[in-house]
């Protein structure tokens, strides 16, 4: 195999999972691609979102001459995994909300899930929920402001921490939940502001170390000679292209799409 493994998010999210591809696999040549023209992908409607990821998702992979795609959103892949992997040629490793590591580490059996709206309210999220988390108290909180202060924390902005205090102050009406969720991959970027808002003491649980370990076994022998890394983008922005290169993607190009 060769090329890069390319990683997609609507935004910046997936960068949370870069940083874990980039502890797991040091050596791997990667590239980004974010749809930051049509973010955030969290409250649009599930016909018009799966035509637009297999389009960003097809020209991206054949842009990057990737070995493998990482979909890092929980919000396309609880919707488009099954379609993505039927249009594309590469291996396809998806994000999904880490519900049965959660459940694996409730004491209380009461557990959170903090993502998009259209993430907890998903069949896919759903069955998640009966399959790993049955005996589970599951709470889940929709929380798409964090989306935009994930955004202006990777473009050099401090997050607004009123948003991230009303996020979380239902929290405090909760004291058997002992776990949460993270189910956006934008969300991991804002953890030290998270803990500091919650009103009291819970776990967090994101997915970014899963994907990666899954990454390395299905890519397994893709090329690992790291280069000059690109991120591609769907609409010109400094401010994107400066959050990128903070991740090593110093290259910043336009996604050509039909
Ligand atoms: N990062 C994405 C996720 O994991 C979604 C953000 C958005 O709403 O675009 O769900």
């Amino acid at each position: 195999m060769s090329g890069p493994i390319l990683v997609f998010d609507s935004g910046v999210g997936g960068l949370s999972v870069v940083a874990s591809l980039r502890r797991r696999l040091p050596e791997a040549a990667l590239a980004y691609a974010c749809d930051n023209a049509m973010m955030p992908y969290g409250v649009r409607e599930d016909d018009w979102l799966v035509a637009r990821i297999l389009e960003v998702c097809g020209a991206a992979v054949a842009a990057s001459g990737c070995a493998g795609l990482v979909v890092a959103c929980n919000t396309a892949s609880t919707l488009a995994l099954e379609a993505l992997r039927a249009h594309l040629a590469v291996p396809v490793v998806g994000t999904v909300p880490a519900i049965k590591p959660a459940a694996g580490m409730s004491e209380t059996r009461h557990i959170g899930l903090l993502a998009t709206s259209a993430t907890v309210a998903r069949p896919y999220t759903l069955r998640l929920i009966r399959e790993f988390a049955g005996d589970c108290r599951v709470t889940r909180m929709a929380a798409d402001p964090l989306v935009a202060e994930a955004e202006r924390r990777v473009m050099g902005s401090s997050p607004d921490p009123d948003v991230l205090l009303r996020t979380l102050a239902p929290l405090a009406e909760m004291p058997s939940l002992d776990t949460m969720v993270l189910g956006c991959t934008h969300f991991p970027l804002l953890r030290e502001g998270l803990i500091e808002a919650a009103p009291r003491h819970v776990r967090w649980v994101d997915s970014g170390d899963a994907i990666a370990r899954r990454a390395g076994q299905v890519m397994a022998g893709h090329d690992r000679h790291r280069g000059s890394e690109t991120g591609w983008v769907t609409a010109p922005s400094e401010a994107l292209a400066r959050g990128l290169s903070g991740f090593g993607f110093t290259e910043t190009r336009l996604l050509p799409l039909a």
